[in-house]
């Protein structure tokens, strides 16, 4: 039996890639900090899918939380095949609005914990046949996002560490995919504290989470090592490639400031 590991599963595309996951027969094991909700999504999944899923609440903007996670799933001593690093969020506003100690939780979440799970599950990954890992990062790693700038940087850390790796693990047996979601309709914008103009703003080409876990496993499974999901975003991602800087950093700006 083959097992997928997705962190961030409670809900948004989180929930719905471990959906997808399920649909293709894999076995699931499922991590956020809401126990209520990891429930709710195992007996979903559930009812649909002849699979098993099993979930650990943990925190993972907490320094040992990754360790916790790999002991638990250490301990199942079963055959994991996909690890999927989506847990993550952002903080919308001034920079110093917010305290040190919140932007280091962040960096933790979105940074740390990805990297310290690569690492750590690499030797159960690597030698057992094909293996993946899917790694979120996000369309705003294509350019620099005043008043989100380090989420932004963030996901330009995750979107350049993952390709780099692609590199290194493909011939190790390990597809490392990247995938850039640009506006995703989940919480996410809620924990954000996104402004309503930016909300609106984004409406218009805001995608579902079940569409975006669709194009990130397909990609998975395409052994892309980038996927930007939807036409307008990847349009967006060539933009801010091809514009100065100053015009694609100024209306950024002019989003997030309204
Ligand atoms: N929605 C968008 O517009 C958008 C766009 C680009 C990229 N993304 C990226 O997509 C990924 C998923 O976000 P989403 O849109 O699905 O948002 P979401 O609905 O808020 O889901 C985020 C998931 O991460 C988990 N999580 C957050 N903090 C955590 C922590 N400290 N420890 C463990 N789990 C934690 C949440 O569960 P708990 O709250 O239960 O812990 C939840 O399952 C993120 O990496 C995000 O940066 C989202």
């Amino acid at each position: 039996m083959s097992y997928a590991l997705i962190t961030g599963a409670s809900k948004g595309i989180g929930k719905e890639i471990a959906m997808e996951l399920a649909d293709r027969g894999y076995e699931l094991l499922l991590v956020a900090r809401n126990s209520y909700e990891l429930q709710q999504v195992k007996e979903e999944i559930q009812k649909k899918y002849a699979v098993s899923v099993d979930y650990l609440v943990v925190d993972l903007s907490e320094a040992s939380a990754v360790e916790r996670l790999f002991t638990w799933v250490l301990e199942k001593q079963i055959d994991l095949r996909i690890l999927v690093n989506n847990a993550g969020y952002g903080l919308v506003g001034d920079f110093e609005s917010y305290s040190f100690e919140e932007h280091q939780k962040m960096m933790q979440v979105n940074m740390n914990a990805l990297v310290e799970a690569c690492h750590r599950f690499f030797p159960m990954l690597s030698g057992k046949g094909q293996a993946y890992v899917l790694n979120i990062a996000s369309s705003t790693a294509y350019q620099a996002i005043p008043l989100m700038s380090l989420y932004a940087a963030s996901k330009v850390f995750v979107l350049n560490f993952s390709r780099g790796l692609f590199h290194e693990w493909k011939i190790k047996g390990i597809s490392v995919t990247a995938v850039s979601p640009g506006a995703t309709s989940t919480s996410f914008n809620d924990r954000a504290n996104l402004r309503e103009s930016a909300r609106k703003a984004a409406q218009k080409v805001t995608m579902s989470p079940a569409a975006v876990a669709k194009m990130a496993v397909n990609g998975m499974f395409a052994k892309k090592p980038e996927v930007i999901t939807g036409f307008v975003n990847q349009l967006g991602a060539f933009l801010a490639w091809i514009a100065p800087k100053s015009i694609s950093e100024k209306i950024a700006k002019g989003i997030y400031e309204k």
